[in-house]
């Protein structure tokens, strides 16, 4: 946390009661979304709840109609996408987050398309989190296991060497064993001090490793606490988690 004047505190990444959606009828309705520097915040909810336009909003790829986004102090509601990833911020989208025709390696390069400096040292690391990465330099992403893909996206992500991190449900359509892998490289990520922002539909295993944890509903904060009082919160089981 950190401290201003007048003693309460800013998170270090904050997406403050965003309210707007795609030119319609408003999708977010006054979300609150926050996450401290080195943290893991998860959104979980229902289908259709907002997640990704809260993620997109946080991005800049939303115009709100209200609200604000904050990250270390700094209102950058109005920035656009490239100029957050200039910021710090990396973005894997929930859907074609891959070039499918481009090599793995191909993929991680294009992660480091706004870096002036070797990035050669962070492909290593990309490759050291994600050996079979390595493996597979030279093939077609799109030739990939989901899971693997999953890896690629995650990597190219980090080929800008972010301090945040945002993941659109980076386990979607792999096997629980490639889940628990990639929640366990999400941890080690974090580790490093990166602030990770993600949505999950594994909402249990997802608020295992939250610090943090939103169930959104119809664009609104339904239910927020860390991560073990969701799980243990009997109405967020009952509704949200399966009993
Ligand atoms: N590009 C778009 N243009 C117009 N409406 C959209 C667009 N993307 C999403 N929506 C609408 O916004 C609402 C919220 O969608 P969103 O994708 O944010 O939900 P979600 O919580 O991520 O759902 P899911 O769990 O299926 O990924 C839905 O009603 C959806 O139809
Ligand atoms: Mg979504």
């Amino acid at each position: 946390m950190r401290e201003v004047p007048g003693g309460s505190t800013t998170p270090f990444l904050i997406g403050r009661a965003m309210t707007g959606g795609y030119g319609g009828a408003d999708i977010l309705n006054g979300c609150t979304i926050a996450v401290e520097k080195g943290e893991i915040a998860v959104i979980v909810g229902p289908n259709g709840a907002g997640k990704s336009t809260a993620m997109k909003a946080v991005f800049g790829m939303l115009r709100l109609r209200e609200g604000s986004v904050w990250l270390a102090g700094e209102d950058i509601s109005r920035l656009q996408p490239q100029e957050r990833v200039a910021k710090g911020m990396a973005f894997v989208p929930q859907t074609e987050n891959v070039f499918t025709s481009m090599t793995v390696e191909e993929n991680l390069e294009m992660g480091a398309f706004l870096r002036r400096d070797d990035f050669r040292p962070t492909m290593e690391q990309v490759y050291a989190l994600f050996p079979i990465l390595k493996q597979k330099r030279r093939q077609a992403a799109g030739e990939l296991s989901g899971g693997q893909r999953q890896q690629v996206a995650f990597g190219r992500a980090l080929m800008t060497e972010p301090s945040v991190l945002l993941l659109d449900e980076p386990t979607a359509g792999v096997s629980p064993i490639v889940m628990d892998e990639l929640f366990d490289r999400i941890i080690d990520v974090a580790r490093t001090g990166v602030t990770v922002l993600m949505v999950e539909q594994n909402a249990r295993q997802a608020l295992e490793i939250a610090n943090r944890g939103y169930v959104l509903v119809q664009g609104a904060n339904r239910f927020t606490g860390t991560g073990a009082e969701l799980l243990a919160n009997p109405e967020v089981r009952s509704t949200f988690l399966g009993g």
